[in-house]
């Protein structure tokens, strides 16, 4: 009990939609269970490292089987989908709940995934930046958009502005992010300055990705799929925003969707401002 009563003190609740229904309370991490409070509550202790990773992978799961038991999805594309996961939360949506119309959309595809669509030959893959308003064509109507672990990277378009390219191609938005929890407003990460920057995420500057960013920030960045027209500041290989629950409700609600399900599923990695949250949000 007291470690349910601890981690209720520390969420940040959303201004939500007052409609919100009673289904969608069920559904809000104000109810979450003694068990989901106890596995939040062993991530950090040593022999149970990687479990905050177990953690968000089924709390992406389960929110692909909401949408497609509850909110009967039937077709989805997932923007994104391939990094450290080889297209994992497509095939997953795809052969537990029988979806057949899918597309993945990524900047670059491995070889597994090259490989696995040929088994799924309703799979569209689709290789490019999800920001430019030309592959939103090619991916056309969906009943939802996946955005896993992607909303954070977004810049030129922003995040919210990756909101409003795709609110008129979809019914619904799946959500899983790291949410920002030490403000009251979205930061751009970088804003914090470096110090604060590699305190706040789960990288350092002695790594590739890293090492040049601040040094370099308005150089343009040499990566071949930015055709040189993006500079290390905007890149998306990093992390750039902290999103709070406030904007992204606020963001949603104004596109004239309301949440119909959220969950917290603990923190990101040990990170002490940064917590996994689920959302789906239809019109
Ligand atoms: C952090 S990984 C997330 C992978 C997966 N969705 C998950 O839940 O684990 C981010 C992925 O999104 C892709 N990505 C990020 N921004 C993108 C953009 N604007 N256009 C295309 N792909 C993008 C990256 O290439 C990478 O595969």
């Amino acid at each position: 009990m007291g470690l349910k009563l601890q981690r209720r003190q520390s969420i940040r609740v959303p201004a939500v939609d007052q409609k919100m229904s009673a289904v969608m309370r069920a559904e809000s991490w104000m109810d979450t269970s003694f068990l989901q409070s106890l596995s939040a509550g062993l991530v950090g202790i040593p022999p149970f490292d990687s479990l905050w990773l177990r953690v968000q992978k089924r709390g992406k799961r389960s929110l692909i089987d909401f949408a497609c038991q509850k909110l009967q999805i039937r077709s989805f594309a997932d923007l994104g989908g391939v990094w450290g996961v080889d297209g994992e939360y497509t095939l997953y949506a795809m052969e537990a709940h029988n979806v057949k119309n899918a597309c993945l959309v990524d900047i670059g595809f491995t070889e597994a995934v090259v490989q696995k669509q040929k088994e799924y030959p309703t799979l569209k893959l689709i290789r490019g930046n999800f920001g430019d308003p030309e592959i939103a064509r090619q991916i056309g109507v969906v009943d939802a958009v996946i955005l896993f672990d992607v909303l954070l990277h977004q810049v030129n378009p922003n995040w919210d502005r990756i909101l409003e390219l795709y609110a008129p191609r979809t019914g619904c938005f799946l959500i899983f992010n790291p949410q920002y929890t030490a403000t009251e407003s979205t930061v751009r990460l970088l804003d914090l300055g470096e110090e604060e920057y590699f305190r706040n995420i789960p990288h350092s500057k002695a790594e590739e990705t890293y090492r040049e960013v601040f040094e370099k920030m308005y150089e343009i960045h040499p990566r071949p799929q930015y055709q040189q027209r993006r500079i290390y500041r905007d890149i998306h290989d990093i992390w750039q925003w902290g999103i709070v629950d406030r904007d992204l409700v606020e963001k949603m609600k104004s596109l004239g969707f309301s949440m119909r399900y959220a969950r917290s599923h603990g923190k990101f990695n040990h990170l002490p401002n940064f917590e996994n949250r689920a959302f789906a949000f239809c019109k």
